[in-house]
């Protein structure tokens, strides 16, 4: 059975920056409540790029990074929240078509909030060493600006856009060791965009009701975040034989610090393995962790057979975790 790795990875974010002391001027909060109790200093607003605009930019350089030429890609998977359609095309058949992929590709979204990029890797390791598919392109890609009311001063600091990618593909080396993901629905209602579905379609009394916007009990959807976060890294780590000293890196999902720090702080891991981009990127969902994975590869912390740790939580309640040496190779830029 071929085994599959994570032979590239690649983030794109959009230039506009919305910072604390923006949102000052737009809600009743502050600079110094937003750090102290979120750690996020600033996110990105996209304007008049559309999710699968962002998505195409880190898609391109993924593929660029992975040294593979377009028509090698057979699947492309996308997972967001804030597609740019509610039913169809998906945005993973528009960034196809962007990325002039081969015609007849497989390409399909997929819906697990914040938790998307591990859900991603589980289903691209399993096309891949099943031998569906050779090389699978996986992108988590947010404009969450668009499902946020920026009225709302408990949610609008949260949220930002931005999106990464990563080619999976069959290797000898380098593996994605274990993927688990998981789920609990019957408590959906604490993390919800609820209106503009078959719940409540789209009406002049929905969009009044802001029902097409981000909903959260954050006090709530915190505490369950710690736990379920803390436990599925002690299963992982124990599933695989390992301890927290034999991972190079601590990937969390970047949603807010003192969730990180309460699970980094019970599982040992050091400031040196965990990697932070919550204070500039905000949540941007599915994105966040493959944005995390890019920044600690750009600055030169994460390279080829570096040991990565991944764990997410988000809406559904969805959440998991992953184990990989991470495979990437060809490091370049997009004009490269
Ligand atoms: N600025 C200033 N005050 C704010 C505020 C803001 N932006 N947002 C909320 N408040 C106020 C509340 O109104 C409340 O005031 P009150 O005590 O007078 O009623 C007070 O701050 C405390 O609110 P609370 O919701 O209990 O704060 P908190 O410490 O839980 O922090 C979050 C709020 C949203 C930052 C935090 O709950 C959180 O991060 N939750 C998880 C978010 C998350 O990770 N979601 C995605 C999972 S993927």
């Amino acid at each position: 059975m071929p085994k599959a790795s994570l032979i590239s990875i690649a983030a794109y974010t959009p230039s506009r920056v919305l910072s604390n002391f923006d949102l000052e001027k737009m809600v009743e909060t502050s600079d110094e409540w937003i750090v102290k109790r979120t750690g996020i200093k600033e996110r990105r607003i996209a304007k008049d790029e559309i999710t699968s605009d962002i998505g195409t930019k880190a898609g391109e350089l993924a593929i660029k990074r992975s040294g593979l030429k377009k028509e090698q890609i057979d699947a492309i998977i996308c997972a967001t929240i804030s597609p740019d359609h509610l039913c169809m095309p998906s945005t993973a058949c528009k960034i196809a078509a962007n990325l002039s992929l081969p015609h007849g590709i497989t390409a399909f979204d997929i819906s697990a909030a914040c938790t998307g990029f591990i859900y991603l890797l589980e289903i691209a390791k399993s096309l891949v060493e099943s031998g569906a598919k050779k090389n699978v392109l996986i992108i988590g890609a947010e404009k969450l600006s668009s499902v946020v009311d920026y009225t709302d001063r408990s949610t609008c600091i949260l949220f930002g856009d931005g999106a990464g990618a990563a080619v999976v593909s069959a290797s000898d080396e380098n593996e994605i060791l274990n993927v688990h993901t998981a789920s609990d629905g019957t408590q959906g209602e604490l993390l919800i965009t609820p209106g503009c579905g078959s719940a409540f379609p789209a009406s002049k009394e929905t969009l009044d009701k802001k029902l097409n916007f981000i909903h959260m009990a954050g006090n709530e959807v915190f505490k369950i975040a710690v736990q379920t976060l803390t436990k599925s890294v002690l299963d992982i780590l124990e599933k695989n034989n390992l301890t927290s000293d034999q991972i190079d890196f601590f990937i969390p999902h970047q949603a807010n610090i003192r969730i990180i720090e309460a699970v980094k702080q019970r599982l040992n891991f050091t400031d040196e393995q965990c990697v932070l981009t919550v204070a500039k990127y905000g949540n941007t969902s599915s994105a966040s962790i493959p944005m995390a994975i890019n920044d600690a590869y750009e600055d030169g912390r994460i390279k080829n057979g570096s040991m990565l740790l991944l764990d997410a939580f988000g809406g559904g309640f969805t959440w998991g975790s992953a184990i990989l040496k991470f495979g990437g190779k060809n490091y370049c830029d997009l004009n490269a």
